[in-house]
């Protein structure tokens, strides 16, 4: 009998990859996709522990599912409640002691055994644990990928060696593996045989790739655009320090690889660029942008920054600004300081009081604002190949994602729903772009 499955995810695109896989895990069972968690037999949460904020939000849920949970008991129905993704990783044992109701906890590496966690759950002898990092990689052992529509993630490499002071990453994903080429292109062919056009190659250090024979991402790159019928290609998220000359060179070189790259700085100051752990200066990522645009001159970037680390002073928050001005994004994601548990940042000298991280969020956003605006008010009269992958809103509405990750709106027939649309840029917004169809414009 068909059962239902409701998956909430939070955090990165890993955990939106992890959660479509645990999908496909759990399918042979009978499961099937619930619209909400009232309506589902088992119900994840794969949760981020990347933020206070986001680790918070963990509790907060259950709390909700806790009621589900109980209602649906007191109908005579069962729910599976299972935690995962990076807070079941690094609290495993406090969310079992906080919400004993919760069956299932398991971290990142271990949901290739969803299954027989499941058997074990529903036996009712207790909750089960799984955190521990397999020997043996979870991807051996994962069905074919499903796919709905025309773009993809694809996990190419995951974990992290880096150990950033602020970050928990490494400690919750575990140290970097780089999944075998042939698998990789394993996984590629059957998308694109399942209709992808686009992929996004997914990994916490992605460009630190390393195939099974030494081969880069660059090189993975270019062999995966020998697949017929991929038109695109992209991958999140590189580090400053990976971005070898092999890769910029695909830049150049493979036009399936889009002009678009999220290449996280954190922060435009040297003296917090080593406190941080970073292993480079604000002038090697100046010069690694340099270089890309050189490669290909309609690159646009995107960045993640971190305002008020440890010891940062206004000095260091200036040099910030200053890189900011100087590389022009057309996009970036800017955060708060997070002190996070068991991380050497959290108890470093110099935090910084909360009014002040406030204050250089508020100027800092500010700044990136007026620069995406620019950056898509240049794109108005310019026409791209858009993927429309969602309805809007509004009735006849379709919404996509340009070649720089703007998300683009249109007024097109639902026919086009899941099609890749010549679009001519219209209007320009501070996030979005407003759109039409380029051969209506040609008609008019
Ligand atoms: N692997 C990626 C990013 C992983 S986390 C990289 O190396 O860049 C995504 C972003 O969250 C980071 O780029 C950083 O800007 C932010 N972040 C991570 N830890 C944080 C913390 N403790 N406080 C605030 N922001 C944090
Ligand atoms: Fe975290 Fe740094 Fe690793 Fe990125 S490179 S995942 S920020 S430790
Ligand atoms: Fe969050 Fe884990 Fe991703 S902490 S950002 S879900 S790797």
């Amino acid at each position: 009998m068909a059962k239902k499955l409701f998956i909430r995810t939070y955090g990165c695109q890993m955990n939106v990859y992890d959660s479509s896989r645990m999908a496909d895990v759990l399918a042979p069972l009978g499961y099937e996709p619930a619209e909400a968690p009232d309506h589902a037999d088992m119900v994840i949460v794969n949760t981020c522990h990347i933020r206070e904020h986001a680790s918070e939000k963990t509790f907060s849920e259950l709390g909700r599912l806790r009621q589900i949970k109980e209602e649906r008991q007191a109908a005579g129905q069962q729910t599976v409640l299972a935690v995962a993704g990076c807070v079941a990783q690094a609290e495993g044992a406090e969310i079992m002691a906080r919400a004993p109701f919760v069956d299932i906890v398991l971290g990142p590496q271990t949901y290739h055994r969803l299954p027989e966690m499941v058997a074990r759950a529903t036996r009712g002898s207790g909750g089960v644990l799984e955190t521990e990092f397999p020997v043996e990689p979870k991807f051996d052992h994962l069905p074919e990928p499903s796919a709905h529509g025309l773009t993809a993630f694809l996990s190419v490499q995951e974990g992290c060696d880096k150990f950033c002071t602020f970050c928990v990453v490494p400690y919750t994903r575990g140290s970097e593996y780089s999944r075998p080429v042939s698998a990789i292109l394993k996984e590629a062919e059957s998308l694109v045989a399942k209709g992808v056009r686009e992929i996004t190659l997914l990994g916490q250090n992605v460009n630190g790739y390393h195939g099974d024979k030494g081969e880069g991402l660059g090189q993975l790159v270019r062999l995966l655009a020998k697949i017929p019928g991929l038109h695109g290609l992209r991958y999140t998220t590189s580090h400053p320090r990976d971005m070898d000359d092999e890769l910029i060179a695909a830049h150049r070189d493979v036009p399936q690889l889009m002009p678009f790259l999220h290449l996280p700085v954190q922060s435009g100051s040297d003296r917090i660029l080593a406190a941080m752990n970073r292993q480079h200066a604000a002038s090697d990522y100046l010069k690694i942008i340099e270089r890309l645009r050189a490669a290909r001159p309609d690159m646009a970037l995107s960045s993640d920054f971190i305002v008020g680390f440890p010891g940062e002073s206004d000095e260091d928050f200036q040099a910030t600004l200053t890189l900011v001005e100087q590389v022009g994004f057309a996009q970036a994601y800017s955060f708060k300081y997070s002190p996070r548990p068991g991380t050497p940042a959290s108890t470093m000298a110099g935090q910084v009081p909360e009014a002040v991280k406030e204050e250089r969020l508020a100027a800092l956003q500010d700044l990136l604002q007026t620069q995406s605006r620019r950056f898509n008010q240049a794109c108005v009269g310019k026409s791209f190949d858009v993927v429309l992958e969602r309805r809007g809103r509004h009735p006849g509405q379709l919404i996509g994602r340009s070649p720089y990750m703007q998300s683009v709106y249109v007024s097109a027939p639902d026919e086009m729903l899941n099609s890749v649309q010549r679009l001519t840029m219209v209007t320009a917004h501070g996030n979005s772009l407003g759109a039409e169809l380029t051969s209506e414009l040609a008609c008019a």
